[in-house]
């Protein structure tokens, strides 16, 4: 166990804010973690849990013990003709993960190629990308209550996900540390291309029986030509979910907006892509002193250095402001906020 105060997390949030923790405790294994939730030194304190910090905002310094989970692992752990269940450390990478099961030969995890964070982190918001979300191939997690550091194993259904959604969003919401979670991939592969760049993508390719790791080159070169590099300019990718209205809604606004697409979630609603909403209300490419909304993707917020989290919070807001005089829709963030 590693504890330190007044910590800078700058390094530590992709957005490159420059906030402080008045503890950061790094802990490796599950009894590390322990550790740290009986020290009498950090009781009391607010407890944040912290992976690769690309889904938060810090608009302002934490005051309390930051949890930097670095649990690592990545095993098989189970498996028959069809299946096989492989646990991941919730300190792995992200990415890491999809690799390893790419080189394995496991299909389930090729459209969720290059998100980046942890392993932990990504129930939390179901993570979701090119048509597959955490959901599709989920087993079970294992987690640790804070408050009485007791074991917990989280099943699909336990885990309540939705879009961008899950139990730890909501009833949960900051008592569990996530410690690993366990998927269920195929021996035999079904691929997934419905997301209609990823044809386009394999054309280019020229790959006429594609893969599992022709998708995940495919879904790479895709997300590398649209988001932007956490490492080149700060940002939290989607910065806001894609809103889901009523179909009636929908209609209306298309016949003032014949260009608006949406797509269908059920016979009574359809989601429509937030980056449109946002781009036709001029904001697409603006930069504010140093940050903005990225020049290429609309629902992205950009940091290009020392900005401060309130100042991207305060832009967020007027977007909010702005789309919803417009439209009538009220965006949601996805980020995390603190
Ligand atoms: P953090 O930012 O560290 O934490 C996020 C939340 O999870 C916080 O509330 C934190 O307290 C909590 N948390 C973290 N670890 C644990 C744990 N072990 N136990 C309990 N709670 C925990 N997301 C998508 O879904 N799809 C995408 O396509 C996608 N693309 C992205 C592209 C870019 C360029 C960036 C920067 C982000 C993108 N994201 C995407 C968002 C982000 O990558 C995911 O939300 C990711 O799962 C966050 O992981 P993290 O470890 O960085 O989480
Ligand atoms: N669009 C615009 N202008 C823009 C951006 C988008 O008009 O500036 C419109 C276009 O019509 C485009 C559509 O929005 O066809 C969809 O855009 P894109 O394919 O880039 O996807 P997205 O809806 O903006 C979502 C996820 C991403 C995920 C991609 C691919 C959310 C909030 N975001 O983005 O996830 O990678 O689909 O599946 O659901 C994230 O969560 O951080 C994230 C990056």
């Amino acid at each position: 166990m590693n504890i330190q105060s007044d910590f800078s997390l700058k390094p530590y949030n992709t957005f490159g804010i420059d906030a402080k923790a008045k503890y950061f405790a790094r802990f490796e294994t599950e009894a590390e973690l322990q550790e740290v939730l009986q020290s009498p030194e950090l009781a009391g304190l607010e407890k944040l849990i912290l992976g690769g910090g690309s889904n938060i905002l810090f608009t302002k310094d934490f005051d309390g013990v930051v949890l930097y989970n670095q649990i690592k692992g990545l095993e098989i752990v189970d498996e028959d003709e069809e299946t096989a269940f492989l646990k991941a450390g919730a300190g792995e990478a992200w990415h890491d993960v999809v690799l390893f099961a790419l080189k394995q030969e496991l299909g389930g995890l090729e459209n969720l190629s290059l998100i980046p964070g942890t392993v932990g982190a990504a129930p939390l918001q179901n993570i979701g990308a090119y048509g597959v979300e955490l959901k599709d191939v989920f087993h079970e997690l294992e987690a640790v209550e804070l408050e009485t550091g007791e074991p917990y194993i989280f099943d699909l259904e336990a885990c309540r996900f939705g879009y961008r959604d899950s139990v730890f969003k909501n009833e949960a919401k900051g008592k569990f540390v996530v410690t690993s979670v366990t998927m269920r991939l195929q021996k035999h592969h079904t691929l997934n291309t419905s997301y209609g760049a990823i044809k386009d993508v394999l054309q280019e390719m020229k790959v006429a029986a594609p893969t599992i790791q022709d998708v995940s080159v495919a879904v790479c070169a895709i997300r590398q030509s649209k988001l932007p590099d956490p490492k080149e300019i700060g940002n939290a990718g989607s910065f806001f979910k894609n809103p889901e209205i009523p179909l009636l809604q929908f209609e209306q606004l298309k016949q003032t907006y014949p260009s608006i697409p949406a797509y269908p979630v059920s016979d009574l609603t359809v989601k429509v892509p937030a980056g449109w909403l946002i781009e036709q209300c001029g904001w697409k490419g603006k930069v504010i002193e140093n940050y903005g909304v990225h020049k290429s993707q609309a629902l992205v917020l950009v940091n290009y250095g020392g900005a401060n989290g309130g100042e991207i919070q305060a832009l967020a807001h007027e977007i909010i402001q702005s789309v919803k005089a417009r439209f009538g829709i009220e965006l949601h963030p996805e980020v995390n906020i603190l």
